[in-house]
């Protein structure tokens, strides 16, 4: 499918915020060097343009259109409370980088008190907009129910589509996960290290459900590899940008948390979790008549991030005092880049940081 050009007005609005917001960065940059005092908890919204990803786009919609005819298939979504993620951490992976995507993970649920908006539950509420055939809406609250390390990649450095199953298999045998049909998902994570079939050249994750052949019942499970040393020009996109070394080059914006790999995951793991909780078997919201090929409600908003995204623009989004980008907050003070889904109240992307 080919995307549509974004309508002349949706373009020269983007090019309007970008110069505003460039204005606006300047001028609070020359403020802050020619007075540190007066500049308390100053922080600058920023639209950049960014040089398009490497990865097929031909999914992407850009934002909003009249085109987009997402359906539902009468299949169910993960409506019981709460979802319990089973993580599956396959390699080679230090502590800060678990405590970092667990951060993230313990961010979807509301908390008491309150994450500051926009927050990771506010982008969350979105997904629990979505409803099953009897009308019950996906779960606003997702627990981390269990956890595995497989250290010594028990399936190898290279893995097909299909071992990821396997590796599900294995840690449900040597880990006490129980057998959770109700309510479990199982969260594999690759390390740098680990080369899987598809990943750079097609994909940055996916999610599916196990095979009672291959694990022994059928659960929705996601696979996201992290790519900081493989291709994070495509899947830790836009903290490395295509034409520059992995790291970074200039242009590119600067990782919530310093971790370009990790923190690009994170953007990729909302992405297929959305997606897998509203479509966990395949069967419920997606566009499009091909099910083997579905555009999901992730697919639709890859590379948004914001108010005035599109024709290259990421979106509004903020800049904290140290040039670290980001668009959400999380618990524990912990903030995150993410990109938008698709809202079927508002038939568009949408997130928690929009302008009203
Ligand atoms: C459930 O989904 C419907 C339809 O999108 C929405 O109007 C309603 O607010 C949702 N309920 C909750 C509790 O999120």
């Amino acid at each position: 499918m080919s995307s549509p050009p974004p309508p002349p007005h949706f373009v020269f609005v983007s090019v309007f915020l970008f110069i505003f917001f460039l204005h606006h960065s300047v001028t609070t940059t020359i403020a802050s060097s020619s007075s540190q005092t007066l500049n308390t908890n100053t922080e600058s919204f920023i639209n950049p343009k960014l040089p398009p990803r490497t990865l097929s786009s031909s999914k992407k919609f850009e934002g909003s259109s009249n085109l987009v005819h997402l359906r539902y298939h009468m299949g169910p979504v993960l409506s019981s409370s709460p979802i319990n993620l089973y993580l599956v951490w396959y390699g080679l992976w230090n502590k800060p980088q678990k405590q970092l995507i667990k951060g993230f993970l313990l961010s979807l649920s509301p908390s008491t008190p309150p994450t500051p908006s926009p927050s990771v539950s506010d982008w969350w509420r979105t997904i629990s907009l979505y409803t099953d055939q009897t009308g019950a809406n996906v779960s606003r609250k997702v627990l981390i129910a269990g956890e595995y390390s497989d250290l010594k990649h028990s399936h190898g450095t290279q893995l097909t589509r299909l071992d990821i199953q396997q590796v599900i298999a294995t840690a449900v045998k040597s880990a006490p996960f129980p057998v959770d049909h109700r309510n479990g998902v199982y969260l594999v994570l690759s390390s740098q290290d680990v080369v899987v079939q598809d990943f750079c050249r097609a994909v940055c994750g996916f999610h599916y459900f196990t095979f009672p052949s291959m694990v022994g019942y059928t659960i929705p499970y996601a696979w996201i590899g992290n790519s900081a040393k493989q291709c994070p020009e495509v899947c830790a996109y836009p903290f490395a940008i295509p034409g520059y070394m992995a790291g970074g080059g200039p242009g590119a914006l600067l990782p919530p948390n310093r971790d370009i790999g990790v923190d690009g995951m994170i953007s990729v793991i909302a992405h297929e979790l959305a997606e897998l909780a509203t479509n966990p078997l395949v069967n419920a919201w997606y566009a499009g008549e091909d099910p083997t090929a579905p555009t999901e409600i992730g697919d639709l908003c890859e590379g948004l991030y914001g108010t005035g995204g599109g024709g290259g623009y990421i979106g509004q989004v903020m800049r904290d005092r140290g040039g670290r980008t980001y668009n959400l907050n999380g618990r524990w003070g912990k903030r995150f880049l993410v990109q938008w889904i698709w809202s079927p109240a508002l038939q568009a992307c949408a997130g928690p940081n929009a302008l009203d």
